[in-house]
């Protein structure tokens, strides 16, 4: 991550400046620490050519002004009455995609709030954001040379303790998608798992279940889906005892978040055709969200109690693969008929779901999966998927999805579509055919949450990105990070 560094306004020396401008206000911007007149007016001239206003979403970029400066990137943060953090965090990682071969930028953030100004440094950290560790022969000409970034504000003491909370939540984002980028050859369901163990030192509680103990438990679904791969699965329950930590040893209902974790999702005997498969690389986004979340959470040590659950396995076609036709029994003791091996996700859920539920009798549980293609063909990767059966989760859901960015639109459940999963042969089938086929999926999840209030997220369209947005370098998104951050933030701690 980028090296942050918070100081007292004055004109850089060197290096890169970001200079983030209001609407109408350019005029004040360009004098910005006597800047205008050290660069003998390039920066005034600059702006008018480009005819510069500050509208949002509009930049300029000054090369070699003078005064030691290698570049001045204005920035535009539309009306200052409409300035909101969202906005801000925009404006930032727009600012820095501009500025990768630069080892040191400064932003000039004494213009804005100092709280606000630390979002600007969070959109500019998370843009940066780089997966490069298989990259062995790459030029030192095409690699990012950015490494430091000074915010400048008046109260540096505010703006440190805004960047705290935020870095803690970038971090966050980061593991993701460093988890979510991983090859499926390294980030097998034990190795996922020994990832979450590290986390031990940032002050979680994480346990982890093999397959012995899921077998004892009675994890029928989960462990079908398993059978062919020769990767052991995982649960892993991760604890995070925040509210605890403020009002000594007091313990308040967890709220949960339950992560599908399917490290590489082959369809199994109802395979998958090859051109695209690799993408089912970043099938276990579900759980690389909670576990990111969960971290973040303890990074900026929430005030809340929170449970974060993940279902590892691989979906693999073999010799001892389960087929289409099994039936298998769930944790819950309902029956499922296995009509296609692809539909997997849900039967890892399933289990994980219920054992949720029962072991921890959450306030509200919230799950993320990249379930099904159907709901790509919804929604496309604008807007992740939202199945709710309590109204106040969801209606919390979509409030943290508008100021967070990472939005969710709510689908519905409905007994008519729960009909197209029954079986003849068991309590259910795993697939209910083409039609509404998101839906679908979540009316089998629902059969496993027991009445509790409960929240799915179906985050196939979202989970890697395919062209850059100005937080998110295209790949890994870690969608659903900064969501259940902000839902907890405003829902458990306000
Ligand atoms: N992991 C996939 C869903 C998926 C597909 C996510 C494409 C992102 C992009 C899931 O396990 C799956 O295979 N779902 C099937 C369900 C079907 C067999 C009912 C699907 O959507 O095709
Ligand atoms: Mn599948
Ligand atoms: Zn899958």
């Amino acid at each position: 991550m980028l090296d942050v560094n918070i100081t007292r306004p004055a004109l850089p020396t060197a290096g890169a400046l970001v200079l983030p401008v209001a609407e109408g206000k350019a005029g004040e911007a360009v004098g910005w620490q006597g800047l205008d007149a050290a660069t003998g007016g390039a920066i005034s001239r600059a702006l008018a050519v480009a005819e510069f206003a500050g509208k949002k979403g509009q930049s300029a970029l000054v090369l070699a002004p003078g005064a030691g400066i290698s570049r001045v990137v204005a920035i535009g943060l539309g009306r200052e009455a409409d300035l909101t953090q969202l906005g801000i965090e925009e404006a930032g990682g727009q600012a820095i995609a501009q500025l990768a071969r630069e080892e040191r930028v400064t932003v000039a953030g004494n213009g804005l709030a100092p709280a606000l100004a630390a979002h600007l440094v969070m959109g500019a950290v998370l843009r940066s954001y780089r997966f490069d560790r298989y990259r062995t022969t790459e030029k030192a000409e095409e690699k990012p040379r950015l490494a430091h970034l000074a915010l400048l504000v008046d109260d540096t003491g505010a703006a440190e303790a805004a960047w705290a909370r935020l870095k803690a939540v970038a971090q966050g984002v980061f593991l993701t998608r460093d988890l979510v980028s991983e090859p499926p050859n390294v980030l097998t369901p034990a190795e996922l798992a020994h990832r979450c163990e590290a986390l031990r030192e940032r002050g979680l509680t994480v346990d982890v279940f093999g397959p012995r103990q899921m077998e004892e438990l009675g994890f029928g679904a989960l462990l079908g889906v398993s059978r062919g791969s020769v990767n052991e699965p995982r649960m892993v329950v991760m604890h995070w005892n925040g509210a605890g930590r403020h009002r000594k040893g007091q313990h308040d209902r967890p709220v949960a978040f339950v992560g599908k974790g399917v490290t590489f999702d082959t369809g199994g005997i109802s395979i998958k055709p090859a051109a695209g498969m690799e993408d089912m690389k970043w099938d276990m986004a579900g759980a690389g969200t909670v576990i990111g979340l969960m971290a973040a959470l303890a990074g900026r040590e929430a005030k809340v109690d929170a449970v974060g659950l993940v279902g590892l396995v691989e979906n693999m076609p073999s010799g001892s693969a389960q087929r289409p036709g099994d039936v298998v029994k769930t944790y819950s003791g309902q029956t499922v008929e296995v009509i296609n091996t692809d539909a997997e996700g849900r039967l890892v859920l399933a289990d994980v779901l219920w054992y949720c539920q029962q072991t921890f009798a959450p306030r509200w549980i919230v799950d993320l999966a990249t379930l099904t293609g159907a709901m790509v063909i919804s929604l496309g990767h604008e807007i992740g998927g939202m199945f709710a059966n309590d109204d106040v989760l969801a209606t919390a859901l979509h409030a943290a999805g508008e100021a967070s960015g990472e939005r969710v639109w709510r689908l519905p459940l409905a007994d008519a579509y729960d009909k197209l999963i029954k079986s003849d042969i068991a309590d259910m089938k795993n697939i209910g055919g083409r039609p509404a086929g998101a839906v679908t999926a979540a009316q089998f999840l629902q059969r496993f949450v027991n009445g509790k209030p409960w929240a799915h997220l179906d985050i196939a369209g979202m989970a890697w990105s395919g062209k850059d947005a100005p937080m998110v370098p295209k790949g890994a998104t870690a969608y659903g990070v900064r969501l259940l951050d902000r839902l907890v933030a405003d829902t458990c701690e306000a």
